[in-house]
């Protein structure tokens, strides 16, 4: 059993009697198997109200979707609307540029073909990514287990039909505003291209988003230091929700191979940034 800080717990009590106990079918926040489990269980509701104090969550104008033409004319970062564009590089090879957004989204056929286990980059915890990434996956984490700061996988690959029932699962235990800032809904989620990962820390089962701030745990830090050193990037880093759409988010990467990583890091743009104004938006 985990030890929860006392304010978790008081956060946790004020969720469960703004949620109410009926009981809802849930998925782990970061795309573990969807379980049944009552709204008022704490652990979730703990972890649904820690979620929005870290993401710090803003009354947020929500516009309707809908398949809407592509407005690429201009290179400005577009507002966090919600829209159902079709993103602009959606074949599998185009895995680099792929953005996928609270807008631009992949079609739910959207399926790497080259999925493997995460276990062939020998690193702890389950599930698949895309073969591509795995030399540089092993390599990354061979070098934090060498400096004493082992990573695991949380959540990797998520299909279009997994990430509905995430999503659905966030709406369920908080409501449809509060979710969509940690969650994307069907076709918007990085998870979906295969080349993205929740990491925690290795030597804990505990899911990097019960930690205060997991980029201030050894491993946590290690990541937020040296990941684009091997092709990852943050992408919803901390006090960039205007620019992210999402709140923070240290655990999730996003692999773009390394030279691109490194481009990225160098700009001190976030990830969405950077590709709306190198690639989206580019004519
Ligand atoms: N939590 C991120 C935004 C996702 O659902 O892909
Ligand atoms: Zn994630």
């Amino acid at each position: 059993m985990q030890r929860r800080p006392p304010f978790l717990k008081l956060l946790a009590l004020s969720v469960v009697m703004l949620v109410g106990a009926s009981p809802v079918a849930a998925a782990q926040p970061d795309g573990g198997s969807p379980q049944p489990y009552p709204a008022s269980d704490p652990v979730m509701a703990g972890l649904v109200a820690a979620r929005l104090v870290a993401s710090g969550v803003a009354a947020l104008g929500i516009t309707t979707t809908g398949d809407a033409a592509r407005t690429t004319s201009t290179r400005a970062l577009p507002a966090c609307a919600y829209r159902d564009i079709k993103t602009r590089f959606r074949n599998l090879s185009q895995w680099r540029t792929t953005l996928v957004d609270t807008r631009l989204r992949v079609g739910s056929s959207y399926r790497p073909t080259d999925l493997v286990s995460v276990g062939k980059a020998n690193i702890a915890g389950s599930g698949q990514v895309r073969r591509i990434i795995i030399d540089d996956l092993k390599a990354m984490a061979r070098a934090a287990r060498k400096g004493g700061r082992s990573i695991a996988v949380r959540s990797s690959y998520r299909s279009y039909t997994y990430q509905k029932a995430v999503f659905r699962s966030w709406v369920h235990s908080s409501d449809y505003k509060r979710a969509l800032k940690y969650s994307a809904r069907p076709g918007h989620s990085e998870h979906q291209l295969g080349t993205t990962i929740d990491f925690r820390s290795a030597t804990s089962q505990r899911a990097p988003w019960d930690y205060h701030d997991w980029a201030t745990s050894r491993p946590g830090s290690w990541m937020q230091k040296n990941a684009w050193k091997y092709g990852f990037v943050m992408s919803y880093p901390k006090g960039k929700l205007s620019t992210t759409c999402y709140g923070y988010e240290p655990w999730h990467y996003r692999y773009v191979g390394r030279a691109l990583a490194r481009k990225i890091h160098d700009s001190r743009l976030t990830p969405r940034e950077y590709l709306w104004r190198h690639y989206e938006s580019a004519s």
